[in-house]
């Protein structure tokens, strides 16, 4: 038996955001980081909440936020005795907010905390995903944590919010949604549910991320986005993700490059390892991968045309470097920042955390020592 339910509400379009002028009476925290209080944004979300008893904002979350931080929120949940919190920000303040609501719960502190998400980066999806990432920073090492009880109640999506975000900051997170749902497309457990989420992410992303990276004040485009980000984030969150994830997280870890960046250098090189095309040309669908039978429907979607399977797949990883390469991906861990001798230092253990990560066991190929060694080649020269 398989199941698909959508367990958070999503609320979208104009005035998406009035969704918080419901919330009274309530202890409220808004769990964010010190560019959305500085901003204005965090006293924005405060003052659609003036109908709460109590609103106090946490405004210390950094990027891959750390086992630390979390101790620390929830201490500040706690002493606020909140009874909703509002995650506004990227995936870090999300999947802290989630974190904090898992240990106030866990210990016994405080049960029934709702949780709202407000992305302000058209990336993660983790507004309606029940993954949270924490680090270890001591061990070099993000941990994915997947339970039912991190999933947000409510996800609010306004894509003004997400204006702010430098050319950088879209360029990543585009990516990181495209990875999402090209590895969920062709995960071990994709399903017509998780299929038909991912397809319209994935032409909502091919069609508009250059757009919203050439022009971060085209809301049309940042609108699609926020949808496409959130839409990505409902396929994986039931069908997982792959070995892009498992590696992006061990180098996010060690050497810090943004999540969304990790993933965007790895993506072409992934899809081509998971098709596993045959070296000679072949016609027909029978001797091909599961996995190269859908990337070329992909390619489809990306419109691009192709004669055979083995055309469309080598097309659409080329089709997703160039856009890499326009909106500033860098190629390489050096491009990346990344030193030869730090990259030798800490590469075994690179490919043990991608190994152990929870999300590589979806992948559709076996994944080895050898396998994240062959994919690592295409990014590791210095
Ligand atoms: N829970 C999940 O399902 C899931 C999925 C993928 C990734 N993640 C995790 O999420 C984290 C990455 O999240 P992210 O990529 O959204 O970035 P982020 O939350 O780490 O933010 C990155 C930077 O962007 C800034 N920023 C965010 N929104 C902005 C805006 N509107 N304007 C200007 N600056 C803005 C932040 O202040 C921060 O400095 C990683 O830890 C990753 O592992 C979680
Ligand atoms: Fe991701």
């Amino acid at each position: 038996m398989n199941t698909f339910c959508l367990p958070t509400s999503v609320y979208f379009d104009e005035n998406a955001l009035d969704k918080l002028k419901e919330y009274k009476n309530l202890n409220a925290v808004i769990f964010t980081d010190p560019f959305m209080v500085k901003s204005g944004t965090a006293n924005r979300i405060a003052e659609k909440l003036s109908s709460c008893s109590n609103v106090s904002v946490f405004g210390e979350v950094q990027p891959d936020p750390p086992i630390e931080l979390i101790a620390k929120g929830l201490d500040f949940l706690i002493n606020a005795n909140a009874d909703i919190v509002v995650a506004l920000g990227g995936g870090s303040s999300i999947d802290a907010a989630k974190a904090v609501i898992l240990m106030a719960k866990r210990s016994g502190k405080k049960q029934n905390i709702k949780l709202i998400a407000v992305p302000t980066t058209s990336g993660t999806g983790s507004e309606v995903t029940q993954f949270a990432v924490i680090t270890d920073k001591s061990a070099g090492v993000k941990y994915p944590l997947v339970h039912e009880d991190l999933q947000p109640d409510v996800a609010i999506l306004d894509p003004e919010l997400v204006r702010t975000a430098p050319p950088s900051i879209t360029a990543d997170t585009g990516f990181d949604v495209m990875t999402h749902a090209l590895e969920a497309y062709i995960s071990t457990s994709a399903n017509e549910f998780s299929d038909a989420l991912a397809e319209k992410a994935l032409e909502l992303a091919f069609k508009y991320l250059p757009q919203a990276y050439k022009d971060g004040n085209d809301l049309y485009a940042r609108d699609k986005m926020h949808k496409a980000s959130c839409l990505a984030g409902m396929s994986f969150n039931i069908v997982s993700l792959g070995v892009n994830h498992g590696i992006a997280h061990a180098l996010g870890a060690k050497f810090h490059i943004p999540h969304g960046r990790a993933n965007a250098m790895l993506l072409p090189h992934v899809m081509r390892y998971n098709a596993d095309l045959p070296a000679a040309f072949v016609s027909g669908n029978t001797n091909y991968t599961k996995a190269a039978v859908k990337l070329a429907k992909i390619a489809g979607i990306a419109g691009i045309k192709s004669a055979n399977i083995k055309l469309a797949v080598n097309s659409l990883c080329d089709y997703i470097a160039a856009m890499e390469r326009s909106c500033g991906i860098p190629e390489t861990l050096a491009k990346a920042g990344v030193s030869k001798d730090d990259y030798e230092a800490n590469k075994e253990s690179i490919i043990t955390s991608a190994l152990n990560d929870a999300c590589t066991a979806a992948n559709p190929r076996k994944i080895t020592r050898d396998s994240v060694n062959e994919i690592l080649s295409f990014i590791d020269r210095f």
